[in-house]
């Protein structure tokens, strides 16, 4: 077990949760669950995002229990134990003692002994914390637990009068990144840009659109980043329209742009990187005429990402851009005023301009804080995404422009004074993109 993120901050965010939590409460917090992919075969195990945020503990079968003011230990973890025969076949545990002395917590149970000792730590807590309504299983165990402890009233047993969504609390934490999480978000963003560049140079050899998938997972791999933050989109042709594209397996074909969504995910942290190029290595006219439109509509979004401003306020200095840009080149017509307020872009631009980045790759924390946009505070961390994207069938406008989608995507975190690019180790002018490919 290797970390970026040192132990003591997983310790110092429990107790900042258990601080924030009702005093005569209990959080209880689930590992993911292994999933099948096929008959006895495994997907690759990704621990759940609130449990590694509090704990680093990459097992599943586990739960941990924060228990603000428990005599015995504050911090519970139930995991599997040690098995030397199991462990030869799968892997090394760290069981309950490994629990304590290399993760920190408290106190330490086997998982098989839950439905003993938890009811007894929820007995007389008033409050529940979890996260409800997320897995129906996980809701029955909790309340399993509870009915043990019901049974018990006439024996004077207290159970819990309250339920509430863990997510309140956690996800607010989550939304603010510490130095350790950018240094890991930083890094992630490096070597996902490092893949794009490498896609981009193998584009000219032509190939099909998984041939630059390949070159994105081998860069990945090549850094340690095992896995990608979410299915890599690679898009050739009018299949950068497509925005969640990831069937990857149509020829990349000369005079056709490609875009490619991807970033890899760095010890549970998501990068999410969007660069759009020519397979040829050269933009046409129209191309570079709608390229130059997103990335001016990108660099004023970035631009608004600053203390102060609100989570909208990029959003709305890349719509302004995009449609500006869309009358310019004659695909709308009429004033910027009109074609913002009657939605005329919608067919260009249907998505929003980005979203919290974190551990995962849309990642939790509130956009709204009750009907106001959220201010922007230094450590949040969030995509700008702006794209424009022509439909192959649109007959609304000239035929040149058909097809043509571009994306322009990078990470940025809110500092003092404005934000910090995470992203920016690949080129993303047309000078500079047509630069590296001639390379
Ligand atoms: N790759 C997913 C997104 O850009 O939101
Ligand atoms: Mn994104
Ligand atoms: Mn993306």
């Amino acid at each position: 077990m290797t970390s970026m993120i040192p132990m003591k901050e997983f310790a110092e965010r429990r107790r900042k949760l258990m601080d924030r939590m009702a005093p005569d409460s209990i959080a209880i917090v689930p590992a993911a669950p292994e999933r099948v992919r096929n008959r006895d075969v495994l997907h690759p195990f990704r621990q759940d995002s609130d449990f590694h945020y509090l704990t680093g503990f990459g097992e599943p079968d586990a739960v941990l229990a924060l228990i603000p003011g428990r005599e015995h230990g504050e911090s519970v973890m139930f995991c599997k134990e040690r098995n030397p025969e199991k462990e030869l076949w799968d892997g090394f545990l760290a069981g309950p003692e490994g629990a304590i002395e290399r993760y920190g917590l408290d106190d330490a149970f086997p998982i098989v002994d839950i439905d003993d000792i938890l009811p007894g730590m929820i007995e007389g807590r008033s409050r529940v914390y979890y996260p409800l309504g997320k897995d129906h299983t996980f809701d029955n165990r909790v309340m399993d637990w509870v009915k043990i402890i019901r049974s018990k009233v006439r024996a004077g047993a207290h159970p819990p009068g309250e339920f509430v969504a863990l997510e309140h609390l956690l996800h607010d934490m989550r939304l603010y990144k510490s130095a350790a999480e950018i240094k890991v978000m930083a890094r992630a963003g490096q070597i996902s840009a490092e893949a794009h560049c490498h896609a981009m140079k193998r584009a000219r050899r032509g190939g099909h659109e998984y041939n630059l998938e390949a070159e994105l997972i081998h860069t990945f791999m090549e850094h340690g980043a095992r896995s990608t933050a979410y299915p890599s989109i690679v898009g050739g042709g009018a299949n950068g329209c497509i925005l969640h594209y990831i069937e990857n397996a149509a020829p990349l074909k000369a005079g056709d742009l490609v875009l490619i969504d991807a970033g890899c995910e760095l010890e549970c942290y998501a990068s999410d990187i969007t660069r759009t190029f020519p397979v040829s290595g050269k933009f046409s006219p129209e191309q570079k005429a709608l390229y130059e439109v997103v990335l001016s509509a990108q660099d004023e979004a970035i631009a608004a990402v600053r203390p102060g401003n609100h989570w909208n306020h990029p959003h709305e200095a890349a719509l302004k851009v995009l449609t500006q840009g869309l009358i310019d080149l004659g695909l709308l017509t009429g004033t910027l005023e009109d074609a913002i307020a009657n939605e005329a872009y919608k067919p260009f631009f249907m998505h929003r301009t980005g979203h919290w980045l974190g551990m995962d790759v849309h990642d939790v924390g509130d956009y709204k804080v009750g009907d106001a946009w959220r201010v922007l505070e230094p450590g949040m961390a969030l995509t700008v995404e702006p794209g424009l994207y022509v439909a192959p069938d649109n007959t609304d406008v000239e035929e040149k422009w058909r097809g043509i989608g571009i994306r322009i995507e990078d990470d940025v975190v809110v500092t003092k004074d404005g934000c910090r690019v995470l992203t920016d180790d690949v080129p993303k002018t047309v000078a500079d993109i047509e630069a590296l490919m001639a390379d």
